[in-house]
């Protein structure tokens, strides 16, 4: 194979590859919390691909068990059985509520089957209608589109899919406000991701909760983002002790290999019946391989300790940073879920950080966003900090 540059990539995207985003680096490696661009550079990566290698680049257990499966059986489509699919939704019911699992192969996907089994669940009675949150994202597909609470990523592609109400996030009487005798569900990020890191209050979902039981309606939670451990436990939920009727994952569950889900609670298990929803490569064995082994290498390296262990070092660190820089309004998150509010765009840092070799994200404009994978360490937090300190020192 030809070998390939920096200049030589850069110019193949510019003239093959839809615009649709504005990558900078090629990168060509990755291992553990470290990747690697096409110029040998290592970075840090406390983005994790947008929290989905969250068993860090390449993880050996996911590797392994996906190079097993790919000589045995790849794909055979839902017309058939296959050994993993099922084990899969074992799990994932086991590591939270008791329920049924349907299995597709992105977070805008799981989110719109989510969003079509509310619909079906309502349907007999005339109820349609979701109460979604603002500045929330739920993905580009139209429907979740119309679901998501930031009028930018509408912008150019109405009318709108009908059918969605949108309120401020965190509060109950809003939501109480909007229930009409159409309204089928709520459906919320328990812990705001692109809006900028904003975790729902505790008492508000409780309140959510008990009141969509008093008003018949379901309540959905999308956790694409803030679900797989991300937050130091399995399911965002369950920092908050309540359930909801169904729950969208996506992003981490195969670490990299494309993979969504939607569980619903087992009353709700037969509103989707053979023909009324599919996906063809929905929990192909291949992908299922994956997800099982994220799960069991989850459970055997306890990584949700590791996960709320460092995600409190990273806390203290940050907390110490908000009293020493002026421009830290804010330090927020769960787990390794983490947002620092700037007074100032969040993509002024960016770029600095990386140049010193350190991959960070933006959510919402002000909000720096850090999601490094479950499994860092001491020493790269340490590292992390060390350039971050280095960047805020030149404000
Ligand atoms: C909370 C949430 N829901 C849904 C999505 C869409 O996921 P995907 O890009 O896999 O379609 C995202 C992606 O960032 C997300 O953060």
């Amino acid at each position: 194979m030809q070998k390939q540059n920096y200049e030589m990539v850069s110019e193949l995207y510019k003239k093959y590859v839809m615009k649709t985003c504005k990558p900078n680096l090629v990168l060509v490696k990755g291992r553990g919390t470290y990747v690697w661009d096409i110029q040998g550079r290592r970075y840090l990566d406390f983005g994790s691909g947008i929290s989905v290698c969250n068993l860090g680049h390449c993880n050996p257990a996911v590797s392994a068990a996906i190079k097993e499966q790919v000589d045995q059986l790849v794909h055979t489509s839902n017309l058939y059985m296959n050994l993993n699919q099922p084990r899969l939704a074992q799990a994932l019911s086991d590591h939270g509520f008791d329920g049924v699992a349907f299995f597709c192969n992105s977070g805008a996907e799981a989110n719109e089957g989510m969003i079509k089994f509310a619909r079906k669940w309502g349907h007999d009675q005339g109820k349609f209608e979701i109460i979604t949150m603002e500045d929330s994202f739920h993905g580009r597909t139209l429907a979740t589109l119309a679901a998501t609470g930031r009028a930018k990523y509408r912008k150019g592609f109405e009318p709108d899919m009908p059918g969605f109400v949108s309120v401020p996030f965190n509060d109950l009487d809003a939501i109480k406000q909007k229930i009409t005798e159409k309204t089928v569900a709520v459906l919320l990020e328990p812990i705001q991701g692109e809006g900028g890191i904003l975790p729902a209050d505790k008492e508000y979902l409780r309140q959510l909760r008990a009141l969509c039981d008093e008003k018949g309606i379901l309540l959905l939670f999308d956790e694409v983002q803030c679900g797989m451990g991300r937050t130091g436990k399995f399911y965002a939920y369950q920092n908050y002790g309540i359930e909801p009727d169904a729950v969208s994952l996506a992003k981490a569950m195969a670490n990299g290999y494309p993979m969504g889900a939607f569980i619903v609670q087992r009353k709700h298990g037969d509103v989707l019946q053979v023909g009324s929803h599919n996906s063809t490569f929905g929990g192909t064995p291949l992908a299922s391989a994956a997800a099982l082994a994220v799960i069991e290498y989850m459970d055997s390296k306890k990584i949700l300790n590791n996960c709320r262990k460092q995600g409190k070092y990273i806390m203290d660190k940050l907390g110490e940073m908000k009293s020493k820089y002026g421009f830290i309004k804010d330090v927020r998150g769960f787990g390794l879920m983490i947002g620092i509010v700037l007074d100032r765009p969040a993509s002024e840092f960016l770029p600095k950080l990386e140049e010193k070799g350190l991959i960070a994200l933006s959510a919402g404009e002000t909000v720096l966003r850090l999601l490094p994978p479950l499994t860092v360490s001491k020493t790269e937090i340490d590292k992390a900090m060390a350039i971050m300190t280095e960047v805020f020192d030149t404000v």
